[in-house]
Protein backbone atom coordinates (compact mmCIF):
# COMPACT_ATOMS: atom_id res chain seq x y z
CA UNK A 1 0.00 0.00 0.00
CA UNK A 2 1.51 3.24 -0.52
CA UNK A 3 0.89 5.41 2.48
CA UNK A 4 1.31 9.21 1.21
CA UNK A 5 2.23 9.93 4.68
CA UNK A 6 4.22 12.99 6.07
CA UNK A 7 5.83 12.32 9.42
CA UNK A 8 7.23 15.79 11.00
CA UNK A 9 10.04 15.24 13.62
CA UNK A 10 12.94 17.59 15.22
CA UNK A 11 12.80 19.10 18.65
CA UNK A 12 10.47 19.62 21.21
CA UNK A 13 8.70 23.20 20.59
CA UNK A 14 10.21 23.80 17.13
CA UNK A 15 6.31 23.84 15.63
CA UNK A 16 5.76 20.65 14.36
CA UNK A 17 2.14 20.51 15.68
CA UNK A 18 1.66 24.19 14.86
CA UNK A 19 2.82 23.24 10.86
CA UNK A 20 1.30 20.23 10.65
CA UNK A 21 -2.29 22.02 11.47
CA UNK A 22 -1.12 24.68 8.56
CA UNK A 23 -0.37 21.71 6.30
CA UNK A 24 -3.70 20.25 6.67
CA UNK A 25 -5.37 23.77 5.57
CA UNK A 26 -3.31 23.40 2.18
CA UNK A 27 -3.91 19.79 1.03
CA UNK A 28 -6.21 17.33 1.17
CA UNK A 29 -4.80 15.00 4.30
CA UNK A 30 -5.45 14.63 7.72
CA UNK A 31 -3.27 15.44 10.86
CA UNK A 32 -2.63 13.53 13.89
CA UNK A 33 0.14 14.17 16.47
CA UNK A 34 2.01 10.86 18.59
CA UNK A 35 1.35 12.36 21.64
CA UNK A 36 -2.12 12.88 21.24
CA UNK A 37 -2.88 9.29 20.66
CA UNK A 38 -0.55 8.28 23.42
CA UNK A 39 -2.95 10.69 25.57
CA UNK A 40 -6.07 9.46 24.46
CA UNK A 41 -4.87 5.47 24.83
CA UNK A 42 -4.07 6.26 28.66
CA UNK A 43 -6.27 9.10 29.12
CA UNK A 44 -3.70 11.03 31.46
CA UNK A 45 -1.40 13.81 30.11
CA UNK A 46 2.26 12.66 28.60
CA UNK A 47 3.97 14.89 31.89
CA UNK A 48 1.42 12.32 34.49
CA UNK A 49 3.08 9.01 32.32
CA UNK A 50 6.68 10.32 32.80
CA UNK A 51 5.75 11.11 36.44
CA UNK A 52 4.21 8.28 37.17
CA UNK A 53 5.89 5.75 35.16
CA UNK A 54 8.79 7.08 33.76
CA UNK A 55 10.27 7.37 30.54
CA UNK A 56 10.98 3.77 29.29
CA UNK A 57 6.99 2.99 29.84
CA UNK A 58 6.63 6.37 27.77
CA UNK A 59 8.91 5.13 24.83
CA UNK A 60 7.21 1.67 24.78
CA UNK A 61 3.89 3.46 24.07
CA UNK A 62 5.62 5.48 21.04
CA UNK A 63 6.62 1.85 19.78
CA UNK A 64 3.26 0.91 20.07
CA UNK A 65 1.60 3.47 18.56
CA UNK A 66 4.38 3.39 15.47
CA UNK A 67 3.47 0.07 14.71
CA UNK A 68 -0.20 0.86 14.45
CA UNK A 69 0.25 4.20 12.42
CA UNK A 70 2.37 1.87 9.53
CA UNK A 71 -0.42 -0.63 9.73
CA UNK A 72 -3.30 2.04 9.48
CA UNK A 73 -2.94 4.87 8.67
CA UNK A 74 -2.52 6.62 5.17
CA UNK A 75 -3.00 10.66 3.37
CA UNK A 76 -2.08 11.81 7.14
CA UNK A 77 0.20 14.61 7.99
CA UNK A 78 2.28 12.80 11.49
CA UNK A 79 3.09 15.34 13.85
CA UNK A 80 5.29 13.58 16.64
CA UNK A 81 6.63 13.84 20.26
CA UNK A 82 10.87 14.95 19.95
CA UNK A 83 11.67 11.30 20.48
CA UNK A 84 9.63 9.50 17.94
CA UNK A 85 12.16 9.46 15.52
CA UNK A 86 13.84 6.66 17.14
CA UNK A 87 11.35 4.38 16.36
CA UNK A 88 12.53 1.48 14.55
CA UNK A 89 9.96 1.46 11.97
CA UNK A 90 9.48 4.98 11.14
CA UNK A 91 10.81 4.34 7.28
CA UNK A 92 8.02 2.47 6.74
CA UNK A 93 5.29 5.13 7.87
CA UNK A 94 6.33 7.24 5.02
CA UNK A 95 8.09 10.56 4.31
CA UNK A 96 10.20 11.76 7.26
CA UNK A 97 10.49 15.69 7.08
CA UNK A 98 12.91 17.18 9.66
CA UNK A 99 12.14 20.47 10.84
CA UNK A 100 15.32 22.09 11.96
CA UNK A 101 15.91 25.19 14.32
CA UNK A 102 18.41 26.10 16.55
CA UNK A 103 18.53 25.47 20.27
CA UNK A 104 18.35 29.23 20.80
CA UNK A 105 15.36 29.67 18.26
CA UNK A 106 13.58 26.78 19.66
CA UNK A 107 13.85 28.73 23.24
CA UNK A 108 12.99 31.81 21.22
CA UNK A 109 9.76 30.70 19.65
CA UNK A 110 8.34 29.02 22.92
CA UNK A 111 8.70 32.37 24.67
CA UNK A 112 7.19 34.52 22.31
CA UNK A 113 4.02 31.68 22.70
CA UNK A 114 0.95 33.50 24.69
CA UNK A 115 0.90 29.90 26.29
CA UNK A 116 4.63 29.42 27.06
CA UNK A 117 4.41 28.51 30.39
CA UNK A 118 2.24 26.19 29.37
CA UNK A 119 4.40 24.68 26.49
CA UNK A 120 7.06 24.40 29.16
CA UNK A 121 5.66 23.02 31.76
CA UNK A 122 3.58 20.03 29.95
CA UNK A 123 7.74 18.82 28.61
CA UNK A 124 8.98 17.01 31.05
CA UNK A 125 12.51 17.05 29.29
CA UNK A 126 12.63 20.68 29.30
CA UNK A 127 12.55 21.43 32.50
CA UNK A 128 16.02 21.94 33.43
CA UNK A 129 17.86 24.02 30.14
CA UNK A 130 21.19 22.59 30.47
CA UNK A 131 19.65 18.89 30.06
CA UNK A 132 17.41 19.92 27.45
CA UNK A 133 20.59 21.45 25.42
CA UNK A 134 23.01 18.69 26.07
CA UNK A 135 19.89 16.37 24.65
CA UNK A 136 19.67 18.47 21.61
CA UNK A 137 23.14 18.22 20.86
CA UNK A 138 23.19 14.89 21.18
CA UNK A 139 19.83 14.34 18.94
CA UNK A 140 20.88 17.27 16.18
CA UNK A 141 22.86 14.94 13.80
CA UNK A 142 19.98 11.54 14.54
CA UNK A 143 17.55 13.77 12.93
CA UNK A 144 19.34 14.53 9.52
CA UNK A 145 20.20 10.72 9.66
CA UNK A 146 16.75 9.42 10.00
CA UNK A 147 15.09 12.30 7.99
CA UNK A 148 13.83 12.13 3.91
CA UNK A 149 14.48 16.01 3.93
CA UNK A 150 15.17 18.68 6.13
CA UNK A 151 13.26 21.64 6.31
CA UNK A 152 14.97 24.79 8.30
CA UNK A 153 12.52 26.56 9.85
CA UNK A 154 14.23 29.40 12.31
CA UNK A 155 13.18 32.68 11.44
CA UNK A 156 10.93 31.63 8.82
CA UNK A 157 7.35 32.62 8.08
CA UNK A 158 4.74 29.64 8.29
CA UNK A 159 3.41 30.19 5.47
CA UNK A 160 6.92 29.81 3.57
CA UNK A 161 7.83 26.35 5.67
CA UNK A 162 3.96 24.75 4.10
CA UNK A 163 5.25 25.80 0.88
CA UNK A 164 8.44 24.52 1.07
CA UNK A 165 7.02 21.64 2.52
CA UNK A 166 4.46 20.61 -0.13
CA UNK A 167 7.18 21.61 -2.86
CA UNK A 168 9.35 18.91 -1.75
CA UNK A 169 7.23 16.04 -1.30
C1 LIG B 1 9.73 14.32 24.04
C2 LIG B 1 9.01 15.29 23.39
C3 LIG B 1 7.60 15.59 23.71
C4 LIG B 1 6.91 14.37 24.31
C5 LIG B 1 7.70 13.85 25.46
C6 LIG B 1 9.13 13.45 25.10
C7 LIG B 1 11.16 14.09 23.65
O1 LIG B 1 6.91 15.98 22.53
O2 LIG B 1 6.78 13.35 23.34
O3 LIG B 1 7.69 14.84 26.46
O4 LIG B 1 11.71 13.01 23.96
O5 LIG B 1 11.74 14.97 22.99
P1 LIG B 1 7.11 17.42 21.77
O6 LIG B 1 8.30 17.28 20.87
O7 LIG B 1 5.85 17.62 21.03
O8 LIG B 1 7.34 18.42 22.84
Amino acid sequence: MKKNNIILIGFMGVGKGTIARALVKESSMFAIDTDDLIESMENRKIKKIFASDGEPYFRNLEKKTALWLEGNVKNTIISTGGGFFKQENIQNIGTIVYLKSSFEGILKRIKKSPNAKNKLNKRPLLKNKKDALKLFNDRNSQYEKVANVVVDVENKDIDLIVKEILGII
